[in-house]
């Protein structure tokens, strides 16, 4: 009888998974086999960027994005030791978009993004910044109080640090829906949104021009839904007012995709 052969514990370690072939999209694409794998890709990234402005600036600006794709990613900040060191105190928290409804409402951006980051983590209030959206001129305030915040910033630093988008299946990022007003507002940092294509509630929203004024843009994508309008962008045949993720290019800052295999549009 042949002996028994002892299974090599090392076999295979170096083995690398095959992954789907990366879209041709603007910026850099990260591409995982599945949201869990992506996360720690993208939380490795938001760490760095955090310390790595901590550090020069004293303090981080970060834009988070509502919908239902990053609020497990959220989760993963808050119980994963490895990002148990995001300089949370120096960070500020800014907030992409909101719909027009009370802190109170499910639908409500803040409400759900603040109950992972705020309550759980020793972001101090004062560096909170939720939109007002309920108050008729909330889009003017939240102007101000960006550009009061980044003002204590040197010149030419004064923008946010890392902006965390996501994607709607009609090309839609932040509240910057195809064909809506928000489009053209390319003067204003922050503006309402409301139209036929906005998806109701009216929004409000930061705008083209705060995005891409950002140091690193994150774009998070995952599931089989998306994968239609990753291949809209890769195609590059549409004016922005038909898919509103391409007005997404920052000037002098970084853009990234994050997608899952399975928003691929190559993957079967
Ligand atoms: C929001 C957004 C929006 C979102 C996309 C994708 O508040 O809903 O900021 O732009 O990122 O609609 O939403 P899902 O992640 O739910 O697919």
């Amino acid at each position: 009888m042949a002996p028994a052969h002892d299974p090599d514990p090392q076999a295979g370690a170096y083995k690398l998974e095959p992954q789907a072939r990366a879209p041709d999209l603007p910026g850099t694409v990260v591409v995982r086999r599945d949201s869990d794998q992506l996360f720690a890709v993208l939380a490795g990234d938001l760490l760095s960027q955090a310390h790595a402005c901590a550090r020069r600036f004293g303090d981080f600006h970060i834009a988070l994005s509502g919908g239902s794709t990053p609020m497990p990613f959220y989760m993963r900040l808050l119980t994963d030791p490895a990002y148990r060191d995001l300089p949370w105190q120096q960070a500020h928290l800014w907030i992409v978009d909101e719909r027009c409804v009370p802190f109170s409402d499910e639908r409500s951006n803040f409400k759900n993004i603040s109950e992972f980051i705020v309550d759980h983590t020793p972001i101090p209030k004062s560096h909170v910044h939720p939109m007002q959206a309920m108050l008729p001129d909330a889009d003017v305030r939240y102007e101000h109080e960006l550009l009061e915040a980044l003002s204590k910033r040197p010149q030419g630093h004064d923008r946010l640090d890392f902006v965390l988008l996501g994607l709607g299946t009609d090309g839609h990022t932040a509240s910057l829906f195809p064909h809506s007003p928000a489009l053209g507002a390319a003067e204003r940092l922050v503006v309402f949104n409301r139209g036929p294509t906005v998806t109701p509630p009216d929004r409000i929203t930061i705008t083209a021009r705060v995005i891409n004024a950002s140091r690193f843009v994150a774009v998070l994508v995952t599931g089989k839904s998306k994968r239609e309008a990753v291949g809209r962008i890769q195609a590059r045949t549409e004016p922005v007012e038909a898919l509103p993720i391409l007005a997404v290019h920052p000037r002098s800052g970084e853009l990234r995709w994050y997608l899952d295999e399975d928003a691929c549009p190559d993957v079967e």
